[in-house]
């Protein structure tokens, strides 16, 4: 596992060889790991603390390998290849308190190079194939610790001067050589200070003489797989006598259980070694009762796992106060033969095969019961525990199923943690059971069956701060009000409850919350937070829902304390209308967790394109593109509303003929001659014109507007239907006025429309009044029309005005046929 590790370090460290190291903390830490190097940078910094070279090329250790580096504390050279290392190497790096020289073929230590090392607390030289602890290192009184695991070294003698070094605690001598003790090999640590932790384990130990650790005080001894047998297990247990060790730890690493050991004594050696706490990995079976606990009675924490032991004999522990039997197969939780245990605080009784909980007997200062993970299935909890009045914690998670009848947690009042997550608890939701549980601060029912029913499930627990319930579900609303009383709540874990909805009030007494976690319910929205009253609140996790879009106003209202807002894997709507809730993504990386994880679900629900990604600037070209849009579209309507409004006869003009021009053929026409001039000129219209024309034979019909228009149709209409189309002949007056008029020049201009359209027609100009030429280029083809054809000009001579009338008359009839 290590190897594989390390090898995926070099490889991928040798990708970025040559690159400069990384900094990780400014001018104090840096990291040189795997970069291929074979010198140290000139950009490390000479105010560096801690350096991690380990995983590059150095070979050869001399003085001129460093450079000075005064305030280096901490130097990692593992795994460098070296071979040699000269007496003046450290040098320049005299001030180190750690050194680490992991895994390098050392071949050659100069004699004197650790004892330039006058501040050196932690020496690392694991496997770098050391044969001996005899190591030139007399000037480092102030080492601490010395870790020699995986060498070749046989002996754990150490050098005669390091008896002097009063700081020395830590002597780690696993998986070497060692297969024999003799008395004078512990001749230094009898002497050496009574704090130091021995650690021998993987060693293939022989023997040990017996005495050889009389009279010697340890913090820690562990011995865990030190023997080659259990044969030499047993005598080097007995050949511990007189040992005076804080923490022993022996046993195994790995399970054993296929060698089968008839030896009932093998652990007799414990009792004359004094120990006050006792670790047994035991990982191996047996064929007879083992008196496991007869030698630790005296010990005041003993712990056993991972032993195949079938039943506790009655022990009187004297001092214990805790007691692990952990992944024992035990069926039987130790009650009876526990009970009257005075000192006892702590049980912890996990990974076991047990089915039911005993009686808990006189047991007034157990604190701490753990029966998680074991075969636990009750139909009525908790009443066992009445003989331990001072429980504050109880573990019953990952058992099958545990019944809660009517107060089932009586005369547990001192409970502060409980813990049910992933057994089934019945009766939980619809009564309230804690009602006494006034201490209570953390409550973990989480994947329970739970279906809250009852708003006043958690009446009384006026003092908790830890709710869990993830995977429950509600009924109705009752999620409203279920956590209306718990004012000291600080971390709710409501994840995997399928909520769709809540109720803003729902944590509105929680003022407290600091950690709040909704991941994986189908909330599409967590307007909720817009509420003032969920300030204090830090960690907000809503993955997993169903959000897809966050309005500006909640966002802008969230809680100024918020560091970690977790929005990953919800189906973010990225469209140009969410631009405001976009950008904020974009700009909150900090406080969102997972924003890679952050994707846009608008374009399809398996699109991995991260709404961080998304393009704002595209929706802003969108958006002026939409405007400029508009803004010409309203102005082409404008423009053409103008010009139909302007145009409007016209329009007309062209869809009544369109409706169906009537050829002059099959029209019935019902004037003969449409007039048109000024309302100005209109006296002499009606005085002379008419008069002349109407009166006289044969009376020729002339269409006047103001008398024959038809009332009731637009002016337009009338013109065209009756003047124009209605007429055969259009008489035109023109004047001064006639030119001045608008009404007048559209007529003129629909009539010649006309008149281009149908040869027969004919347009017969008369003028009223001399105009200048000038003038008449104002009129739309009169000009021209003056120009190509003859016209009658009209005098007040009376000749030439017979002459007029009779002139006229003829243009009316002549072509009329
Ligand atoms: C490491 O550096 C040496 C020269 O310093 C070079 O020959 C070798 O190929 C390098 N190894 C890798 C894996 O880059
Ligand atoms: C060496 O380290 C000690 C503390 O570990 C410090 O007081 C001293 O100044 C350092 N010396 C130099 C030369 O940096
Ligand atoms: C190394 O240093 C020690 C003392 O510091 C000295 O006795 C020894 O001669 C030196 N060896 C070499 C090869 O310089
Ligand atoms: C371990 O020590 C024994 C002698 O005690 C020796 O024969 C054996 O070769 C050593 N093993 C190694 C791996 O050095
Ligand atoms: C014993 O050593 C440990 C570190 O190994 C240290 O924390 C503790 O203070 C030491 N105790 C005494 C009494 O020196
Ligand atoms: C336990 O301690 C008592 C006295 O303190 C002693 O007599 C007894 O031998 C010890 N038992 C073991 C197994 O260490
Ligand atoms: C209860 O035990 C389980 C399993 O051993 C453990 O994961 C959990 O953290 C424990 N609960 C508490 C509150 O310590
Ligand atoms: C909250 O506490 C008040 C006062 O103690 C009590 O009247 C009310 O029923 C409680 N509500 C819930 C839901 O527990």
């Amino acid at each position: 596992m290590t190897f594989f590790t390390v090898s995926a370090f070099m490889i991928y460290f040798s990708i970025s060889a040559g690159e400069s190291c990384t900094k990780i903390t400014e001018n104090l830490h840096y990291s040189c790991m795997g970069r291929n190097l074979s010198f140290i940078p000139s950009s490390i910094p000479s105010s560096v603390q801690t350096l991690d070279f380990s995983f590059n090329v150095l070979k050869h250790l001399k003085k001129t390998v460093f450079p000075v580096l005064s305030f280096l504390q901490v130097l990692d050279l593992s795994r460098c290849q070296i071979k040699h290392i000269e007496n003046d190497t450290f040098y320049n790096v005299k001030n180190l308190t750690t050194l680490i020289l992991t895994g390098n073929p050392i071949t050659y230590f100069g004699p004197g190079c650790l004892n330039s090392l006058h501040n050196l607390q932690r020496l690392v030289l694991v496997d770098v194939g050391l044969s001996s602890l005899m190591l030139q290192m007399n000037d480092l009184t102030k080492l601490q610790e010395l870790r020699v695991g995986t060498n070749n070294i046989e002996s754990i003698s150490l050098p005669p001067f390091m008896s002097t070094f009063r700081e020395f605690s830590l002597l780690d001598l696993h998986a070497n050589n060692i297969s024999i003790i003799k008395t004078d090999h512990t001749a230094v640590l009898r002497e050496i200070v009574r704090n130091m932790t021995l650690i021998l384990s993987r060693n293939p130990l022989l023997y040990i003489e017996p005495g050889a650790f009389k009279d010697i005080y340890l913090r820690e001894l562990n011995i865990r797989s030190a023997f080659v047998s259990s044969a030499a297990q047993k005598a080097g247990l007995k050949a511990l006598y007189g040992l005076n060790v804080k923490r022993l730890m022996f046993g195994k690493y790995r399970c054993d259980y296929k060698i089968l050991l008839s030896d009932a004594n093998y652990l007799d050696g414990l009792c004359f070694i004094n120990f006050h706490e006792v670790y047994y990995y035991m990982k191996e079976k047996h064929d007879v009762p083992v008196s496991i606990f007869r030698c630790m009675i005296n010990a005041t924490i003993v712990a056993v796992k991972g032993g195949i032991i079938r039943e506790i004999a009655n022990v009187p522990f004297y001092e214990i106060k805790e007691l692990y039997l952990i992944s024992n197969q035990l069926d039987t939780v130790p009650g009876k033969k526990l009970a009257h245990l005075h000192t006892l605080e702590k049980l912890v009784f996990t990974n076991n095969v047990a089915t039911q909980i005993p009686d808990f007997i006189d047991m007034p200062s157990l604190q701490y019961v753990d029966l998680s993970s074991n075969q636990i299935t009750l139909t009525s909890c908790c009443s066992f525990f009445s003989g331990t009045p001072q429980l504050r914690y109880l573990n019953l998670s990952l058992n099958p199923q545990i019944g809660l009848s009517i107060g089932p947690f009586d005369g547990l009042d001192s409970l502060e943690i409980l813990d049910f997550h992933h057994t089934r608890v019945v009766g939980m939701g619809y009564l309230s059971l804690f009602s006494n549980l006034k201490y209570l601060r953390y409550l973990d029912i989480s994947y329970s069956s739970i279906t809250f029913i009852n708003i006043y499930c958690f009446y009384g627990l006026r003092n908790l701060n830890v709710l869990k319930i993830a995977g429950s579900n509600f009924q109705g609303d009752v999620a409203r009000y279920l956590f209306n009383n718990l004012t000291f709540l600080e971390h709710l874990d409501m994840s995997y409850c399928r909520v769709v909805e809540l109720h803003p009030s729902s944590f509105k007494n929680l003022q407290r919350l600091r950690l709040l976690n909704l991941r994986g319910n189908n909330l599409m929205t967590i307007d909720f937070l817009a509420l003032p009253n969920l300030k204090q609140l830090v960690s907000l996790y809503v993955d997993k829902n169903s959000i897809t879009s966050i309005p500006l106003h909640v966002l802008q209202s969230l809680p100024t304390n918020l560091l970690e807002f977790d929005l990953s894997s919800n189906p973010i709507d990225c469209s140009c209308s969410q631009t405001d809730f976009i950008l904020w993504i974009i700009q909150n990386q900090k406080v969102l967790k997972n924003p890679d994880n952050i994707f846009c679900k608008t374009f399809s629900p398996s699109s991995d394109f991260r709404a961080k990604d998304f393009d704002i600037h595209s929706c802003v070209h969108k958006k002026r593109l939409t405007i400029v849009l508009s803004v010409c579209f309203v102005t082409v309507v404008v423009l053409l509303s103008f010009l139909v409004y302007r145009f409007q006869f016209y329009l007309q003009y062209c869809c009544i003929l369109l409706r169906g021009y009537r050829s002059p053929g099959q029209q019935e026409c019902s004037y003969d001659a449409f007039v048109i001039f000024s309302s100005y000129d209109e006296v002499w219209v009606m005085n002379e014109l008419m008069e002349n024309l109407e009166n006289g034979v044969p009376p020729i019909q002339l269409c006047l507007h103001m008398r024959d228009f038809q009332a009731g149709k637009s002016i337009a209409s009338n013109i065209i239907d009756e003047g124009i189309m209605g007429s055969r002949k259009i008489i035109v007056v023109v004047s001064q006025h006639f030119i001045d008029s608008a009404w007048c020049r559209f007529e003129f201009e629909l009539a010649q429309s006309r008149f281009m359209m149908e040869r027969n027609a004919n347009i017969i100009i008369i003028i009223l009044e001399d105009v200048e030429e000038r003038k008449t280029k104002k009129v739309f083809g009169l000009h021209k029309h003056l120009k190509k054809n003859t016209y009658l000009k009209w005098s007040r001579d009376p000749l030439s005005n017979m002459r007029f009338w009779i002139r006229l008359r003829k243009a009316i009839i002549a072509t009329n046929q």
